[in-house]
C-alpha cells in the first residue's frame, strides 16, 4: 500500500516576479494549464496524495485540487514551516492511522517528470526495498556540477532486489569543489529528492537520528485539530520542531539508504533558466509565454503575465518576465541569482 505524499511548503524565491510569497510557484501554472503541484498529483494514477503545505495556502490548494478533480487522502497544514524532515513525519503519521503497512512516496511539488511510465516503473522496482525497511531514492545522472543537490554515491546492487544498488554515501548540497570532484570521479547519481519509505521505518529512523523533529511532530500530531479536509497541526508543539531538511536529518546518517537509479526526463525547476531549457522553442530558440513580441532574439525566455505586452529585439540568452507590478531583466546565466535579490528585497522591507 503506496500512500503518496506531496510536499508543498517552498517558497520559489528564484522564480520571482512570477512566484510570490502568497502565491508559491508549485500553485503556478509555470509550465503547463495545471499548476506544478496538480501536476504532481495527476501523475500518480488516481492515487490519493496526502499533501503537506502551508496553513496560509489551504484554500489555493484546496480549490486547486478540487478544479482538478483530485480527492486528496489529507491536507496537513503546517502552522509555519519547519522544512521536510517535519512533514515526512507529520505523513508517516496520517498514513500509519490507515495502514500499519503503509508506504510513504514522498515527492515535492514542483518538478516536471516527462517520462511518467518511467517514474512508475521506478517506484515499483522500489517497493519491495521500501518494505523492507530501506530508505530508498531515486537517482539521475548529473549532467553538470550542481551545488543545489544531493549527492548519492551507489554501491554494489542489493541481493534480491532487482533495480536497487545499496548507498554509499549521501552528501547533500556539497560546495562547487567537491560537487566537481564527484561528478569527475562517477560513480555518483544526484537525488531527485523523490523517496520510497515505510510509514514506521521513517519514523524509527527520525528517532534514532533527529530526536527532536522526532518528538516535536508527535506532539504536533497527537494535538491536531481537524476540520473537514483539512488537519491543523498543533502550532505550540510544530513551532518547537528544529527545521532540516530529511536529506540531512536522515539521509546522510541513516544506514538503510538505498538508490535506484531512473532515466524519467526529471527536472527540477528551480529557476527561469530552467524553464527555458524544458520549454517549446521557437526557430530562435526562444520560449515566449503570454503578450510577447520579439525581433532578431535568441535563445530567451519572456514571459508576460497580467495583460502588458513584451517586446524585445536584438538580445540573446536572456530572460524577461513581467507582471502587473514587476519586471525582471536578466541574462539566463544569472537566473540563480534572482533569489538574492529577492532576499534582499525582503531584507530591505
Ligand atoms: N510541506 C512542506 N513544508 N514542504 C516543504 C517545506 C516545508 O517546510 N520545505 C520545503 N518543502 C517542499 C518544497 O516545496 C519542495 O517541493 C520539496 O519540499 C523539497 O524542498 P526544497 O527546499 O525544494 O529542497 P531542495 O530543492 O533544496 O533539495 C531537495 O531536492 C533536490 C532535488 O530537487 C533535496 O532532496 C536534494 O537532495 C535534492 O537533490
Ligand atoms: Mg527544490
Amino acid at each position: 500500500p503506496i500512500f503518496p505524499v506531496i510536499l508543498s511548503g517552498g517558497v520559489g524565491s528564484r522564480l520571482w516576479p512570477i512566484s510570490r510569497v502568497s502565491r508559491p510557484k508549485q500553485l503556478l501554472p509555470l509550465c503547463s494549464d495545471h499548476s506544478m503541484l496538480v501536476e504532481t498529483a495527476l501523475r500518480l494514477s488516481g492515487m490519493p496524495p496526502i499533501v503537506v503545505c502551508s496553513h496560509a495556502h489551504r484554500f489555493m490548494l484546496g480549490e486547486q485540487m478540487r478544479a482538478a478533480d483530485i480527492h486528496p487522502q489529507a491536507i496537513l497544514l503546517e502552522p509555519m514551516g519547519r522544512n521536510t524532515a517535519a512533514a515526512v513525519a507529520v505523513a508517516a503519521h496520517c498514513a500509519l492511522e490507515a495502514d500499519p503497512q503503509a508506504l510513504l512516496l514522498v515527492m515535492p511539488s514542483d518538478h516536471v517528470i516527462m517520462d511518467t511510465a518511467s517514474f512508475r516503473d521506478a517506484v515499483a522496482t522500489a517497493a519491495p526495498a521500501a518494505a523492507q525497511g530501506r530508505m530508498v531514492t531515486f537517482g539521475i545522472t548529473p549532467t553538470r556540477p550542481e551545488t543545489g543537490y544531493g549527492y548519492i554515491k551507489h554501491a554494489a546492487p542489493l541481493p534480491g532486489l532487482d533495480g536497487v544498488l545499496a548507498v554509499d554515501s549521501f552528501v547533500e548540497k556539497p560546495d562547487a569543489e567537491t560537487a566537481a570532484r564527484y561528478l569527475a570521479d562517477g560513480g555518483y547519481v544526484w537525488n531527485a529528492g523523490i523517496f520510497l519509505f515505510s510509514a514506521r521505518g521513517v519514523l524509527d529512523e527520525l528517532a534514532r537520528h533527529a530526536p527532536s523533529v522526532f518528538e516535536a511532530t508527535n506532539r504536533a500530531w497527537d494535538a491536531a485539530e481537524r476540520d473537514f479536509d483539512f488537519l491543523h497541526l498543533a502550532a505550540d508543539a510544530f513551532a518547537a520542531c528544529p527545521s532540516v531538511s530529511v536529506d540531512v536529518a536522515l539521509m546522510e546518517k541513516t544506514d538503510k539508504a538505498a538508490v535506484v537509479p531512473v532515466d524519467m526526463g526529471w527536472s527540477d525547476v528551480g529557476a527561469w533558466d530552467t524553464l527555458w531549457e524544458i520549454g517549446a522553442k521557437d526557430e530562435g530558440g526562444n520560449v515566449l509565454v503570454g503578450d510577447v513580441v520579439s525581433e532578431d532574439l535568441r535563445n530567451s525566455y519572456v514571459r508576460s503575465e497580467g495583460g502588458r505586452l513584451i517586446a524585445v529585439i536584438g538580445l540573446a540568452d536572456v530572460v524577461v518576465v513581467g507582471t502587473d507590478d514587476a519586471v525582471l531583466v536578466t541574462d539566463r546565466a544569472h537566473a540563480q541569482d534572482v533569489k538574492k535579490l529577492v532576499d534582499r528585497m525582503h531584507s530591505e522591507g
